[in-house]
């Protein structure tokens, strides 16, 4: 899909070529003297239309508009939050139709939020997923432009926010693959696509290497699929040669049957999902692609089925982890904490100024959070804050949870340094407490996106996140570290200048 930025107004946009017109209104609208305000003025008195999100009112070769159809959608105040709102309600009514090109008008004070907004919520409720359909039946929509008061003022949040929705979309389509092609092989395969396009380094381990290394823990659980284990790391060397890097860990479990503590029939299709967090690291990286900012990312992926064979791993089996931490397996239906704890260990080599990992750990966090926002652990305040504020922005939100010393005690056995398993209460954080034992040396948060990365029923699907929220950390992290090389700058010109 290709997106315009523009510079047009209300008369403008009566005068744009496209299939649909779709135009925001907020509260308090503004009426000019053009056919759109009209057509908004005359709705909005008749009550044919309100500015509450959600409200939609369509009209058809409406008189002095180019447009064919035109859709007035309430965007309320017309915060972030209610624009996507807007266009998504608005935007599905053109899935499975013929519209190709879409023209969105922004109301005159619109800002950032609401140009991303518009970007991300058409891009979103647009997609289909046609991968894997005989007859597959493309997205139609092929063209969408985006009218704002000043283009110019506009740019930098648009170009963010069309980086945002590819990588998104990245994350989405791997996601929904099914696990017979989404296999720990594909995933490598897509790591060194991406590199190869785009200029990042990827190194992608087997089963030997990762041996040799010394991988026990994610090693043992790879152990009963007959599909080789993938190791992935990703570089994207944007910054200064030697600073610290961020790394970011995604689970990759690409199909999650509990193995020997086999998980019930019902729903176990959506554990193709598993690798939700190796997608949105991969979809994090896709987005860098288009944005190269100048920071040190390094993205590192386990990948694996879990899967019940004679040769599984099994309950009293006892691991030795990269850290030398033992580890006994008391359910192996807790796979992914024995795969990130290698990975989060390996993660110290970077040296790294944070460490993320992101994981559908468990389904503990769906009942504390349910699918609104993702379960945040953090080590580090500022980390955690940093986090919560770029989630926040991103309309990809999280809330912090704790890690308290007393959440660990149940995993506690006789047998090894630590059991895999607490009992039931608090599972989203003895998981996490199990993680945390392996993040000592470095700033250190855990996403757990168990109740976020998929949606289940009639519109099943991969969400794609917390791409949006990723990005936008290290967007942030980019500018605050511009700021300090500035800094570092006018310090050195002012050293000079007073010598
Ligand atoms: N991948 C699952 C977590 C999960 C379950 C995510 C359902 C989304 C929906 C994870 O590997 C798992 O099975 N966790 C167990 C942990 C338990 C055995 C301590 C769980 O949550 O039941
Ligand atoms: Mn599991
Ligand atoms: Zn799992």
């Amino acid at each position: 899909m290709d997106f315009e930025l523009k510079t047009l107004d209300l008369a403008g946009a009566a005068t744009e070529k496209s299939d649909v017109l779709l135009v925001l209104v907020t509260d308090g609208f503004q009426a000019g003297k053009d056919p759109v305000s009209r057509l908004v003025s005359a709705a909005l008195a008749g009550r044919d239309l309100e500015t509450k999100p959600g409200k939609l009112l369509q009209a058809y070769r409406s008189e002095g508009i180019a447009a064919t159809r035109v859709i007035l959608a309430g965007a309320g105040d017309g915060s972030g939050k209610k624009m996507h709102a807007a266009v998504q309600a608005a935007a599905s009514l053109l899935r499975n139709g013929t519209a190709r090109k879409l023209t969105i008008v922004l109301p005159a004070q619109a800002g950032a939020e609401a140009v991303r907004a518009a970007v991300c919520g058409t891009a979103e409720s647009s997609y289909v997923y046609i991968a894997t359909k005989s007859k597959p039946e493309a997205r139609e929509l092929k063209k969408v432009v985006i009218g704002v008061a000043d283009a110019a003022a506009q740019r930098q949040a648009f170009l963010r926010a069309k980086a945002a929705a590819v990588g998104i979309e990245f994350a989405r389509e791997l996601g929904n693959l099914p696990p017979n092609y989404a296999t720990p092989t594909r995933l490598g395969e897509e790591a060194v696509k991406l590199a190869r396009a785009h200029g990042f380094k990827a190194e992608v381990f087997g089963p030997k290497e990762v041996a040799k290394i010394g991988m026990g823990s994610f090693m043992s659980v790879a152990k009963g699929s007959a599909e080789p284990l993938r190791f992935i790391t990703l570089r994207h060397d944007g910054g200064a040669k030697g600073e610290a890097p961020v790394v970011l860990v995604g689970k990759g479990i690409t199909f999650d049957t509990g193995g020997i503590s086999i998980k019930p029939s019902a729903e176990m299709d959506e554990m193709k999902y598993d690798m939700g967090g190796a997608a949105s690291v991969l979809g994090t990286f896709r987005a860098i692609a288009e944005l190269k900012p100048r920071l040190n990312v390094i993205g590192l992926i386990p990948a694996c089925e879990n899967m019940p064979d004679g040769a599984s791993y099994k309950p009293g089996d006892i691991l030795t982890s990269l850290s030398g931490q033992t580890i006994e397996v008391l359910n192996t239906d807790a796979e992914g904490r024995l795969i990130l704890c290698d990975a989060l260990t390996y993660a110290e080599r970077f040296k790294p100024r944070a460490v993320i990992d992101v994981a559908t750990l468990t389904g503990a966090c769906v009942v504390a959070l349910g699918g609104v926002r993702s379960g945040l652990f953090a080590t580090d305040d500022e980390l955690a804050g940093q986090l919560m504020a770029a989630g926040e922005a991103a309309l990809d939100p999280c809330w912090r949870m704790p890690l308290d010393d007393e959440y660990g005690e149940g995993l506690k056995t006789n047998f090894a340094d630590v059991a895999n398993v607490a009992g039931r209460a608090g599972g989203a954080v003895t998981a996490a407490k199990f993680l945390h034992r392996f993040a000592q040396n470095y700033p250190w948060a855990h996403l757990d996106i168990a109740g976020t990365a998929w949606k289940g029923g009639p519109a099943k699907g991969s969400t794609g996140r917390p791409v949006g929220l990723l990005l936008e950390y290290l967007l942030r992290q980019e500018a605050a570290g511009a700021g300090k090389a500035a800094d570092r700058k006018g310090a050195k010109a002012r050293g000079r200048a007073a010598a």
